[in-house]
């Protein structure tokens, strides 16, 4: 019962729009009206800039941490409670309940999530992302690099996790999520038509 009640506590937080809030606050803005239209830090650096973007990728990121440790937490430390717990703050980004269940695409609240549940596989995955944002300057690309490799890695090396299957089945889980999110940016990538950072 406490588990449940955890794990809906998550997407309450999860709901919680940092990006949204932070546009209302410094420019009196809806940010879904627009750049990409995604509540997120990468709209936040398009229409705000660098100091409002990493506020944001940090927020959201520790809504992502935090779900998972307070899963941890009242679960005494069972992983499948976390990784419910983490699946439910990124469905709380993605569809917010206290924004007409428009939110963003999840990715700092599964950095979040991913580095908390399975640590190593999303440090080299968020550095081989780094890189690839770096050269090609597309975060929808980095984003969902970093996400299938951590994925990819995890389950490869699952055994070293406690409760391999249904961890990796929520790890497979999350990452179908976010590539179903980031299906517009996928098509422009393929169409060569996705924007870059940096770029007006
Ligand atoms: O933050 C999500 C990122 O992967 C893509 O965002 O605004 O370019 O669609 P955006």
């Amino acid at each position: 019962m406490i588990s449940l009640f955890i794990i809906v506590f998550s997407y309450l937080l999860g709901s919680i729009s940092f990006s949204y809030l932070i546009a209302k606050k410094i420019k009196q803005v809806d940010i879904r009206q627009h750049g990409s239209g995604n509540a997120g830090a990468t709209n936040t650096l398009r229409l705000l800039g660098i100091g409002p973007a990493i506020t944001v990728l940090l927020l959201d990121c520790a809504k992502g941490i935090v779900a998972v440790y307070l899963g941890l937490y009242f679960s005494n430390g069972d992983i499948v409670i976390a990784a419910a717990c983490g699946l439910a703050a990124i469905i709380g980004h993605n569809w917010p309940i206290y924004y007409g269940f428009r939110g963003g695409k999840g990715v700092a609240t599964t950095i979040g999530v991913l580095a908390t549940l399975v640590f190593f596989p999303a440090l080299i995955s968020g550095i081989i992302a780094i890189i690839s944002i770096i050269i090609t300057r597309f975060v929808s690309l980095g984003s969902l690099l970093f996400i299938i490799n951590t994925t990819l890695i995890a389950i490869i090396f699952r055994s070293s996790f406690q409760n391999p299957n249904t961890l990796s089945l929520f790890l497979i889980a999350i990452c179908i999520l976010s590539v179903w999110r980031h299906r517009a940016n996928i098509q422009r990538l393929f169409t060569g038509t996705e924007n870059k950072i940096g770029k007006k």
